[in-house]
This record gives structure tokens, sequence and C-alpha cells, in this order.
């Protein structure tokens, strides 16, 4: 009687930790995905309390796949969770600087852990909001795959706050499901940057672009 009381109480504060909570409660659970991305492996450590801890997203994929990287210079990839997006940024092209961001603490020491074992050296893991942690840096990339379930102020904030992180012709890249990307999301760059396209479209989600 006791065990299964136990078991309740752990299964509830499970389920009180989002991906987004700053400070995950629950005990973690850890998983390994591998995977492939762009004809190269990758394994990443993951985690409950995190987001998609079994499988990289399929938003997330698409991203990746499609995303345009700088020659040289410096990348953020803003809600990084356990890290896929910057690391895999930051592994084919080993000459840039790139900065990972969450709010979720469990998130930000997986992509830590994640770099390492993916040999990506030239990252660097900081926690906090939106784009608080590197204030005092301007990017030639930012690239996201937002936290639509923490609400759309948070996501509003990304997009309206990223010409002001970013250098001149640099490129914001947001993966965003097809569904709700149409009108909503367009506008919202277009107000931000005068101009956005749509560079990739698989699976249900859309892969949005603007150049500062
Ligand atoms: C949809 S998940 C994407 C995670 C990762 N980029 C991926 O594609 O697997 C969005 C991430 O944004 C983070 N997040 C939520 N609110 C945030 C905020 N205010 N500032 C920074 N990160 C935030 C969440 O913790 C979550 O890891």
């Amino acid at each position: 009687m006791e065990e299964r009381r136990k078991e309740t109480v752990i299964r509830n504060t499970d389920v009180a930790d989002h991906y987004f909570t700053e400070h995950p409660k629950s005990k973690p659970r850890y998983g390994l995905v591998q995977t492939s991305l762009r004809g190269r492996r990758f394994e990443f450590l993951t985690a409950s309390g995190v987001f998609s801890m079994r499988r990289v997203d399929l938003g997330t994929r698409l991203l990746i796949e499609s995303m345009v990287l700088p020659a040289e210079g410096s990348v953020l990839d803003v809600g990084c969770g356990y890290g896929a997006v910057g690391i895999a940024a930051a592994v084919f092209n080993l000459s840039l600087q790139v900065m990972l961001v969450d709010v979720n603490e469990r998130a930000v020491w997986l992509a830590r852990q994640n770099a390492t074992m993916n040999g990506a050296h030239n990252v660097e893991a900081r926690r906090g909001r939106l784009y608080e942690p590197v204030n005092d840096i301007v990017f030639d990339c930012i690239l996201s795959n937002p936290p639509l379930s923490a609400g759309m102020e948070t996501v509003k904030a990304i997009i309206s706050h990223a010409p002001e992180m970013m250098t001149s012709k640099a490129l914001f890249q947001m993966v965003v499901k097809s569904k709700i990307a149409g009108e909503r999301f367009c506008s919202l760059f277009e107000e931000a940057f005068g101009n956005v396209k749509v560079s990739a479209r698989e699976s249900g989600y859309r892969v949005l672009v603007s150049k500062k």
C-alpha cells in the first residue's frame, strides 16, 4: 500500500513538469537518441522533462535538414532543448561559434553533454529566458524550434526581438507547424523584418526565413 502511494506521488510530480519548466523537479529518466542528420550520425542524451526525449522531433529534423549556415561567425539556437539544432550547426561548420540557450536547466545540462558527445567543441550553452543570457552578443544566424506550448507571447518575443540580436544580412530561421504558420506567423515575420519566405515544408511543418 505504502509503495503504491509513493508511485502515485512520483507520477504526479512527473506530470507537473512541462518541457519548458525552468527547474524540473521530477526525477530524470534518461534516454539515448541515435540518428542520422544531413547524412551524419549523431547521438543525443535525452531525459524526461525535456522536449521530445524519444526521438528528434519532425519539425527539428526539417529545420536541421534545411538550415542555411553562414561560412563563419556566430549562430544562436534559442530554445535549444537537448541541443540537436545548434549542435548539428556546430558540427557541420566547425569554424562557427554556436550559442545554445534554454530556460530549462535540465535541457541546458543535456545540451552541454551532447555537444561533447558529438565533438562540437565550438558550442556554449547558457540557461535563461529568450535572449537574456546572450544580450551582449549579435549573431550571424538565429535558429529556433519555438516553445508553442509555453504560449504565443514567448514565441512572439523570440520573433520580434530577433532583429536587434542580429548582424546585418543575418538569417532568422524558425520551424513551425503548417496549420498555424499561415497568415499569423508570416505577418509576425513581416512586422519584425519586412520580409519572409518559406524555405522548406514537410511532415506538417514549414521553415520560415527572414533576412535582416
Ligand atoms: C519546441 S522545444 C524545441 C527544443 C529543441 N530546439 C528541439 O528542436 O528539439 C522549445 C524549447 O524552448 C524552451 N523555452 C521555453 N520557453 C523559453 C524561454 N522563455 N526562453 C528560452 N527557452 C525557452 C523550452 O524549454 C524547450 O526546450
